[in-house]
């Protein structure tokens, strides 16, 4: 499928939300399932700092370094998909200083990414500015973001409560707005009300990218793992399209019990 495909670029995704189209992302980490979700026919493949948990077996995704995801976004970009390119930011990547920030988002377009990611709203509203003075692409990602994990105290659904707090649902609606205004060209919506979501998506001249965020966004996204299902754990929000951890798990059992009863290899795999 892929060949035939015409290459997604960064305008494609104001088209695709201009045009009523949806988007669709996927994570990947490596170049193997890049170029099967490539072939699948994705629009945007995201090279996600989730490659700490899914892939590193960590318990967040705080532990990721620019080196690891530079040394994925490299392994994704070597396929060369017709997809988008998505470099997610890791944590302490962008936070310090707008310096550190646009340096960082430079090092992950050389490795390869088409557009940067990078989580949080207002308070990240100068970082997207200077990221897309420099002339990078940055995809937004509000709602649940991750890497905030000990502030909030888990991964929690946010933008339930009213009032002025800490992940209120005027606090995600105007982490919305800060990040199209710091010139975004899209944005993931993470763990919200399918209703705030909708709003979200109404109001926005961007498109929103929705996990955890109901039907009605201008696209969805979900962990390759969690699509696959690879992963141990099962979520409200994912779907597991299939059940590769309990296929694999039979593959490899039938080759350690060919192997220990000498039926493998037999002749036709011997010289
Ligand atoms: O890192 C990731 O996989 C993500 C998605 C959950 C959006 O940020």
């Amino acid at each position: 499928m892929s060949s035939s495909r015409v290459k997604v670029i960064v305008p494609h995704l104001i088209e695709r939300k201009n045009a009523s189209g949806i988007l669709t992302m996927v994570t990947a980490y490596d170049s193997t399932f890049a170029s099967i979700v490539d072939e699948a026919g994705v629009d945007l493949i995201l090279v996600g700092d989730s490659v700490a948990t899914v892939m590193q077996g960590q318990k967040t995704t705080l532990g990721v370094s620019m080196d690891h995801m530079e040394y994925h976004v490299q392994m994704v970009a070597s396929v060369k998909p017709k997809a988008l390119i998505v470099g997610d930011m890791p944590f302490g990547s962008y936070q310090s200083s707008v310096a550190d920030a646009v340096r960082n988002a430079v090092r992950l377009i050389k490795a390869g990414a088409e557009i940067v990611k990078l989580e949080g709203g207002v308070h990240v509203r100068e970082a997207i500015e200077t990221i897309v003075r420099a002339d990078i692409p940055v995809m937004g990602h509000i709602g649940l973001t991750p890497q905030s994990y000990h502030r909030i105290g888990g991964n929690k659904v946010q933008g339930r409560n009213e009032g002025k707090q800490s992940g209120s649902r005027d606090r995600i609606l105007a982490d919305a707005r800060a990040v199209e205004e710091a010139g975004v060209c899209a944005f993931v919506i993470e763990a919200v009300p399918a209703e705030l979501a909708t709003e979200i998506t109404a109001n926005s001249g961007v498109p929103t990218i929705g996990i955890g965020a109901g039907v009605n966004c201008d696209g969805q996204v979900l962990v390759l793992h969690d699509l696959l299902g690879l992963s141990e754990r099962s979520f409200t929000f994912a779907k597991a399209y299939s059940n590769f951890r309990q296929l694999s798990l039979i593959a490899v059992s039938e080759y350690v019990s060919d192997v220990q009863n000498r039926r493998f290899p037999d002749s036709t795999n011997s010289f």
